[in-house]
C-alpha cells in the first residue's frame, strides 16, 4: 500500500474515488461541502431526499458525480457532529477502508473532516490512517479449502486535509503507521496459526527468517541442550511434558550507537497452554493457542524497529514451549532451580508463563539494559480486572510504567497501571523453596507480576499483561495485534531521546 497526503486542491488529486463525510443531522461535513459545490448541489439533494442518513458505519458509493474528476464518491456516515472526535474519525476511516475493499477501486483520496489538532496532530493523523488501513485490510491466513473471495485491490490512499506546514509530520506519521500495520500483521499471523503449525520450532524459524530480511537484525536460537547449558530450570520444567522441543530465541535490532544500553523485550511464547497436570477445563481451550502472543509481539516490535531503521538498540528474548500434561510433565509440588539460582515450588502447573519468563528475564541482565519490558498473556485475573480494553501494566520502576501508559494513550492502544507494592510478594511464600509460583486467587494479576519481580531486582523493568487484549474470542475470534501500537510508540519516543 502506498500512502500520500493532500494539502490543497483535492480536485487536482488524481484518484479513482474521493471519500467524504456526512453527519447524522444529516448534514454534509466541511470537506464534503466543497465537493458538493463542484457537483452543483447533487449531494445535498440526495441527502434531502433521505437517501443517506449519516449514521456512523453507513456508506454509499456514487458514480460519475458531475463536476468531480474522480469517477466515484464514497459517502461515509460520521454520526453526531457534536460528539465527533478522534474515536468517531477512526471509526469512519475504518468503515471507508472496508467499503473500498469490497470494490475494485485502486486509489482513494480521504477527505473526512479531521478532529481538532489537539486531539489528533498531523503526525498521529498520518499514523492512524496507515495503521487503520493496514489493520482493516488484514485477512486471516485461514486454511479453508473453498474458493477465497478476491483480495482487495486498494493500493493507494491520499490522506488529508493537511495544512502545508503539517505535511512533513503527516508523511512521517504515515511511514510510522505503515510499519506498525506491517508489524501487527506479523503478530496476528503468528497468533492465528493453529498450534500444530505454530510450534516453538516454528517460532524459532520465523525469528531466523525475519532476521534474514533486514540487515540490522541478528538472531540466535537455542535448542533444548542450549537452554540446559543456560541452566534455565524453570523454563525446562514447563517444557518437559511436551514432545515439541523448546526454543529460546534472541533477536537483536542493531540501531543507534553500537554498545549502547538496549531496550530488552521479553515475550511469553507458550504455543499451547493446556495447564499441564493442573489441567484447564475444556471450554474454549483452543484459545490457548494465543498464549504465544507476547512472543509474537516481540517479533512484531523487532520488525517495526528494523522496518523504520529505528536509531535504538532493541533486543528481543522469547521463551517458547508447550505446556502439556504427560508422564514426564512437571507436577504440583516439584521444586526447580531457576537460572538466577532461586528455587521455586511449582504448586500449580498452569502458572507456567511466569516460570518461562523468569529465566528469560534473568538472561536479560547480560545486556545491561536501559529497560526491560516483558509481554505475556499471563493471567485470567487481569482479564477479570480490566476486560479487553486495557492491557495491565506493572513494574518496579514507576516512571517506566507511566511511560508505557502514555505511549498507549497516544497510540490508542491503552494500558492501565496496577499496583505492585511489596505486600503482594508475601502471598508467594513456600515452606519448601524460596517461593511458590502462585499466590492464591486474590490480586492474581499482581501476584504473578510479584513473582517476576523476584527476577528483575536492580533492572528497570515493566510487565504488560496482555491476556485480555492480545486476542478476541467469540465470532470475531483472532489475534488483535495489540500491544504493538503501544510498543512502537514507546520505542519511537525512546529513539527520539524522550522518556516522558
Ligand atoms: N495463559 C494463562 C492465562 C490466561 C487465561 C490468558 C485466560 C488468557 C485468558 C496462564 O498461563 C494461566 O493459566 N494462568 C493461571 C494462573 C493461576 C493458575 C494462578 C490463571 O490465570 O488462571
Ligand atoms: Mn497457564
Ligand atoms: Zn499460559
Amino acid at each position: 500500500m502506498q500512502f500520500e497526503v493532500w494539502s490543497k486542491g483535492l480536485a487536482q488529486v488524481a484518484v479513482e474515488c474521493v471519500v467524504i463525510g456526512v453527519f447524522d443531522e444529516p448534514q454534509l461535513a466541511a470537506e464534503a461541502r466543497a465537493i458538493d459545490a463542484a457537483a452543483a448541489g447533487r449531494l445535498k439533494s440526495l441527502i434531502a431526499r433521505g437517501d443517506f442518513s449519516g449514521r456512523s458505519g453507513e456508506t454509499l458509493l456514487l458514480t460519475d458525480v458531475p463536476g468531480v474528476s474522480a469517477g466515484r464518491v464514497l459517502l461515509v456516515g460520521l454520526g453526531a457532529a457534536k460528539s465527533y472526535g478522534r474515536k468517531a474519525w477512526r471509526r469512519a476511516c475504518g468503515t471507508a477502508v472496508s467499503a473500498l475493499a469490497r470494490t475494485r477501486i485502486r486509489s482513494a483520496a480521504f477527505a473526512l473532516d479531521r478532529p481538532s489538532l489537539r486531539e489528533l496532530d498531523d503526525d498521529y493523523f498520518g499514523r492512524s490512517v496507515a495503521e487503520i488501513a493496514g489493520s482493516t485490510l488484514y485477512r486471516v491466513n485461514d486454511l479453508k479449502s473453498g474458493k477465497k473471495p478476491p483480495a482487495p485491490v486498494l493500493e493507494r490512499i491520499v490522506a488529508g486535509p493537511v495544512r502545508g506546514t503539517g505535511v512533513r509530520a503527516a508523511r512521517r506519521g504515515l511511514e510510522h503507521g505503515r510499519a506498525v500495520a506491517l508489524a501487527m500483521s506479523v503478530q496476528r499471523d503468528l497468533g492465528n496459526l493453529p498450534p500444530n503449525v505454530c510450534t516453538p520450532a516454528y517460532l524459532g524459524d520465523q525469528a531466523r527468517s525475519i532476521a534474514k530480511k533486514y540487515p540490522s537484525l541478528h538472531a540466535q536460537v537455542f535448542d533444548e541442550a542450549g537452554i540446559r547449558r543456560l541452566k534455565m530450570g524453570c523454563f525446562l520444567a514447563v517444557t518437559q511434558g511436551s514432545v515439541q522441543p523448546p526454543r529460546f530465541i534472541v533477536i537483536e535490532h542493531r540501531g543507534g550507537k553500537a554498545g549502547a544500553a538496549p531496550i530488552v523485550l521479553v515475550g511469553k511464547g507458550i504455543t499451547f497452554d493446556t495447564g499441564g497436570i493442573s489441567i484447564k477445563p475444556a471450554a474454549a481451550m483452543d484459545e490457548m493457542k494465543f498464549d504465544m502472543s507476547g512472543a509474537a509481539a516481540v517479533l512484531a516490535a523487532i520488525t517495526f524497529a528494523a522496518e523504520v531503521r529505528l536509531p535504538l538498540r532493541v533486543v528481543g528474548l522469547i521463551a517458547a514451549c508447550e505446556n502439556m500434561p504427560s508422564g514426564s510433565a512437571v507436577k504440583p509440588g516439584d521444586i526447580v532451580t531457576s537460572a538466577s539460582g532461586q528455587t521455586v515450588e511449582i504448586l500449580n502447573t498452569d502458572a507456567e508463563g511466569r516460570l518461562v519468563l523468569s529465566d528469560a528475564l534473568h538472561y536479560a541482565r547480560r545486556f545491561e539494559p536501559a529497560a526491560v519490558i516483558d509481554m505475556a498473556t499471563l493471567t485470567g485475573a487481569c482479564v477479570v480486572a480490566l476486560g479487553a480494553h486495557h492491557t495491565g501494566a506493572l513494574g518496579n520502576d514507576d516512571a517506566l510504567v507511566r511511560e508505557l501508559v502514555s505511549a498507549g494513550v497516544r497510540a490508542d492502544d491503552r494500558a492501565w497501571q496496577l499496583p505492585l507494592t511489596e505486600e503482594y510478594s508475601e502471598q508467594l511464600k513456600s515452606n519448601f523453596a524460596d517461593f511458590a509460583n502462585i499466590g492464591g486467587r486474590e490480586g492474581g494479576a499482581i501476584t504473578a507480576a510479584a513473582f517476576l519481580a523476584k527476577f528483575t531486582q536492580g533492572l528497570q523493568w515493566a510487565h504488560l499483561d496482555i491476556a485480555g487484549t492480545a486476542y478476541q474470542g467469540g465470532p470475531q475470534k483472532g489475534s488483535t495485534g495489540r500491544p504493538t501500537p503501544l510498543l512502537a510508540d514507546f520505542l519511537a519516543h525512546r529513539a527520539r531521546g524522550r522518556s516522558e
